[in-house]
């Protein structure tokens, strides 16, 4: 990089995609650091974002093509087409969340283009970089959206209601994998005024289950379970527990109105936690919110962006849940890239620079190579 840090944000190309990877305010804030924002006209407009909110925070906008000749760094929300990246500096920097196991040959593209690319969903779990986490800012707003989208397609209220013309009984909804998305669902569920229940292999998130005013439904017969892998994300789990786990969901869900899976494994395809023959036990009218539905689903039948009806209960997904709140995803996401940015700046450089903990962690690409161990490995 030479001269002052000119960073690209570029409307996002991808079906659905609604977000946007910086807001005015970050906009004014990259630019307080010594950076030159390029806005994509039209990049905000999904968010409720206009060009003049981008110029009067200070950015100068243009068509992808004049905003990205000469960028230092190119932001996205997804990574960009490689092909749009032709005029970049040499050696810029794709600041974005890259799903560099889904799309490895775009991954090879930055790689040819001698771009390095920062993949984002790859920022360590450390407490340092909680205010730089993606996957966290994105989940949470996620879990709170499937309870909402689940509460809309759901036939009955959700609190219990007394009135002259007699008494609704309150909606048992059950979070299965309690992560970020989850907590955020449990507390969400709670709000709406449901009896809440929910299940993780984590132990640890039985505390925090309890804490949030709702009922923990765990395995306890398999001995030793910890499913704590490293980073905080979960283990693949044994036969012997898949068993006990789908012996304890078939006995609760039945009773379930609402029920929200939300489990991952990094790097694997989401584990199955219902089957057609569990759905079929619940009762009709009930409504499944399938957040895995992006990594394959937990659920069987999920089908993203369709309500499919399987035995009298409604199952949806969608492909992009964060999309459905553009404006709260943006700013978070937007915030994330800053905070990220910011605390990497070098001031007498007027860029930012990278320290080998996190840098070696998110950099997939360098110097005309795939590096990152995760991808190599
Ligand atoms: P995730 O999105 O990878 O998975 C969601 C949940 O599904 C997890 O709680 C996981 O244990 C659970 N799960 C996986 N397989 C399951 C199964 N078969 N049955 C039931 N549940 C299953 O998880 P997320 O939201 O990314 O959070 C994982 C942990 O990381 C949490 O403890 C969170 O607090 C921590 N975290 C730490 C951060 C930091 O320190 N910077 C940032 C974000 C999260």
């Amino acid at each position: 990089m030479t001269g002052t840090c000119r960073i690209a944000v570029l409307k996002e190309r991808a079906p659905g995609e609604t977000r946007v990877s910086a807001t005015p305010e970050t906009v004014k804030k990259l630019t307080a650091l010594g950076a030159t924002l390029c806005v994509e006209s039209g990049a905000g407009s999904a968010a409720s974002i206009s060009d003049e909110d981008y110029a009067a925070a200070g950015a100068t906008l243009g068509s992808a093509g004049e905003v990205v000749a000469g960028a230092d760094i190119v932001f996205g929300v997804q990574g960009p087409d490689p092909a749009m990246l032709a005029g970049a500096s040499s050696g810029a920097w794709i600041v974005a969340g890259l799903d560099p196991f889904g799309k490895r040959e775009r991954v090879d593209a930055y790689a040819a283009g001698g771009y390095e690319a920062l993949a984002m969903e790859f920022m360590p779990r450390i407490t340092r970089a909680q205010s730089m986490d993606i996957l966290s800012s994105q989940s949470n707003l996620a879990g709170y959206k499937a309870v909402i989208a689940a509460a809309d397609t759901y036939g009955r209220a959700f609190p219990m209601m007394m009135t002259a013309a007699g008494t609704i009984s309150a909606a048992k909804a059950f979070i299965m994998g309690v992560g970020v998305a989850g907590l955020q669902a449990i507390a969400t569920a709670r709000r709406l005024g449901a009896q809440v229940s929910a299940t993780d292999v984590r132990s640890a998130t039985k505390e925090q289950i309890l804490s949030l005013g709702a009922k923990p439904i765990f395995v306890e017969s398999v001995a030793g379970i910890e499913g704590e892998g490293s980073g905080g994300y979960a283990t693949e789990m044994s036969e012997e527990y898949q068993k006990a786990q789908a012996e304890l969901v078939s006995s609760h869900i039945a009773k379930q109105d609402i029920v929200i899976t939300t489990a991952l494994i990094p790097g694997r395809p989401a584990p199955r936690l219902i089957s057609d023959a569990q759905i079929a036990t619940m009762k009709a009218g009930s409504v499944i919110f399938d957040l895995a539905a992006p990594q394959g689903g937990n659920v069987e039948g999920t089908v993203a962006d369709q309500i499919v009806e399987r035995h009298g209960v409604r199952i949806i997904g969608y492909s992009n849940t964060p999309a459905h709140l553009p404006a709260d995803a943006s700013a978070l996401f937007a915030r994330n890239l800053f905070n990220f940015l910011s605390a990497f700046w070098d001031k007498d450089a007027g860029k930012p620079v990278l320290d080998a903990e996190i840098g070696d962690a998110i950099r997939l690409t360098q110097g005309g190579k795939v590096v990152n161990e995760r991808l190599l490995g």
